[in-house]
């Protein structure tokens, strides 16, 4: 199912912010390198949209779970301030080396700590207070709901979770779509709506994104 007419795709791109030499170098290389390409990479449209909720949100401390090449990395440390921190959890040291490569290009090192670790891990080890301004989550979808309940505890009041592919391509709908990874979508979904704590709306943009803000 597309969730986007693809009629209005190339409009779509065409009517934001575009992306500059670095972000369209990284689609490039990735193309080239990936073989899953496009399905994993974001999409411009929705690294303009992460690189504008950063900047919304003032966030100084932010988290991402799922790295791959980098480019939502790219943008959303872009959209944090000088001395701003970004925690970037991947387990491919392969995908990350490309990445690193970017971040140094677009002089965002001195703000991105690359964890290379599956992220419960990583994410489990961070302080258990409320410091996170600001996540991404976009890894294994089997993973969600356990790094949105290692995350929420850790995000600061008026803090925002950002979760990527929460309609799988209209699986979510689909009775016949029960595979581990739709099972956990459509829970981590049900959790997020039903959650006391947080705040959430849920967008059709591209693969789905749901925006869960934490009460204050
Ligand atoms: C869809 S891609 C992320 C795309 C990325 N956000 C972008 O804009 O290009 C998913 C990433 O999650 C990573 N991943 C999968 N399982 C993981 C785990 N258990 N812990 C951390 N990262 C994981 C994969 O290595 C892959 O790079």
């Amino acid at each position: 199912m597309d969730i986007v007419n693809p009629a209005l795709d190339d409009y779509l791109l065409a009517h934001c912010t575009p992306a500059d030499e670095i972000l369209r170098d990284l689609v490039e290389e990735t193309h080239e390198r990936v073989p899953d390409f496009p399905t994993m990479q974001i999409t411009h449209d929705e690294g303009e949209f992460l690189t504008m909720l950063v900047r919304l949100t003032g966030a100084e401390t932010a988290v991402e779970v799922g790295v791959f090449t980098g480019y939502s990395s790219v943008c959303i440390a872009r959209g944090l301030p000088a001395g701003g921190r970004l925690i970037a959890c991947d387990v491919s040291e392969e995908w990350t080396s490309i990445a690193r490569r970017y971040w140094q290009r677009a002089g965002l090192t001195d703000r991105i700590e690359l964890h290379l670790a599956p992220a419960l891990e990583t994410l489990s080890g961070l302080p258990q207070e409320e410091f996170v301004d600001f996540a991404f989550i976009d890894a294994d979808k089997v993973g969600y709901p356990a790094y949105y309940e290692a995350l929420v505890p850790r995000l600061r009041p008026g803090g925002l979770i950002v979760l990527d592919n929460v309609l799988r391509a209209g699986r979510v709908v689909d009775p016949a779509a029960q595979d581990e990874a739709d099972v956990a979508i459509r829970k981590i979904n049900d959790t997020v709506t039903a959650d006391a704590r947080m705040e959430s709306v849920m967008l059709p943009l591209r693969d789905g994104v749901t925006l869960a803000r934490k009460r204050a």
